[in-house]
């Protein structure tokens, strides 16, 4: 489990501290994701999550070890994958191939076992077969999926996904959603810093930033049930979320949850 104890940042030379007292847990099999105006201090919890960053106040553990610790942190590196917003940052390798498997040859990892955590990885992120593909020349979406793949092949506990699909077209996006989703099945635990509502609809736990600190801890349908509450935080409710909200204050019975856009139709226009 990755926990953040109170932690809290400032960036040398700052008046007022980027993360401020915030306490969250990223749990192996769970999503968390975590949204926040720009600005709010999401990225900059993302990089005291694998220890790129290290907490001014309170603490960040991994699995136990603490990001301090300067003997831990190539085991804490190795155990948190990390995706950040623009992939161009991230391509070492002059083919895919060998940018996935920059990672494990790091770790020490043997040739023979590379070879099939590469493979793994690039059919995972759905991208058999472009082992020697030039980075340079994929699409932003496959530019993101080769970096998720370059995390997965490294085996990580955790996977910190900055913004992983602000780049992407919807197909991208989809794509890149749905890589998440699967390591989550596998028992990874991820944290998915989003802007879009709609990308986390289906995170375990929410937690918004506001200048630094927590002002929403819960589950989704907890977000969604106050649209003003919502939008007083920076974030836009997905249509279909707002629509049902004005139907049922209009005395319209819709399902529970979020309905989808058919049962909306199905309420206003049953056939
Ligand atoms: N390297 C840095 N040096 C100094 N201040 C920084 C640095 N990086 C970020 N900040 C400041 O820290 C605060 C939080 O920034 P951060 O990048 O964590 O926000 P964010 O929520 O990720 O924003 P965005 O949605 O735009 O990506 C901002 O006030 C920002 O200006
Ligand atoms: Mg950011």
């Amino acid at each position: 489990m990755i926990v953040f104890e109170q932690a809290g940042f400032v960036y040398p030379g700052a008046s007022a501290p980027a993360v401020d007292g915030v306490s969250v847990e990223v749990e192996p099999g769970r999503l968390l994701a975590l949204l926040g105006a720009n600005g709010s201090g999401k990225s900059t919890l993302a990089r005291l999550g694998n220890a790129l960053l290290v907490p001014s106040t309170g603490t960040v553990l991994v699995d136990g070890m603490d990001t301090r610790d300067e003997d831990a942190v190539w085991d804490i590196r190795s155990r948190v994958g990390f995706i950040q917003q623009n992939p161009e940052n991230q391509i070492v390798g002059t083919i895919a191939e060998e940018d996935v498997a920059f990672g494990p040859e790091n770790l020490g990892v043997a040739a023979h076992e590379i070879r099939i955590r590469v493979d793994e990885a690039l059919e995972a992120v759905g991208l058999a077969g472009f082992q020697r593909r030039e980075p340079h020349m994929l699409s932003g979406g496959q530019k993101q999926r080769l970096a998720i793949a370059g995390a997965l092949a490294m085996r990580p506990s955790y996977l910190i996904a900055d913004e992983p699909t602000a780049m992407l077209d919807p197909v991208g996006r989809a794509d890149v959603l749905r890589s998440l989703r699967h390591l989550r099945s596998v028992g990874v635990g991820v944290m998915h810093i989003t802007h879009h509502l709609e990308d986390v609809l289906d995170a375990d736990r929410i937690i918004v930033l506001s200048l630094g600190r927590t002002v929403f801890d819960g589950t989704p349908a907890e977000l969604v049930v106050d649209p003003g509450r919502a939008l007083s935080m920076g974030i836009e409710l997905p249509a279909e979320i707002l629509l049902a909200h004005e139907l049922r204050r209009h005395g319209v019975r819709l399902p529970d949850g979020h309905p989808a856009p058919e049962d909306l139709v199905e309420a206003l226009w049953p056939l």
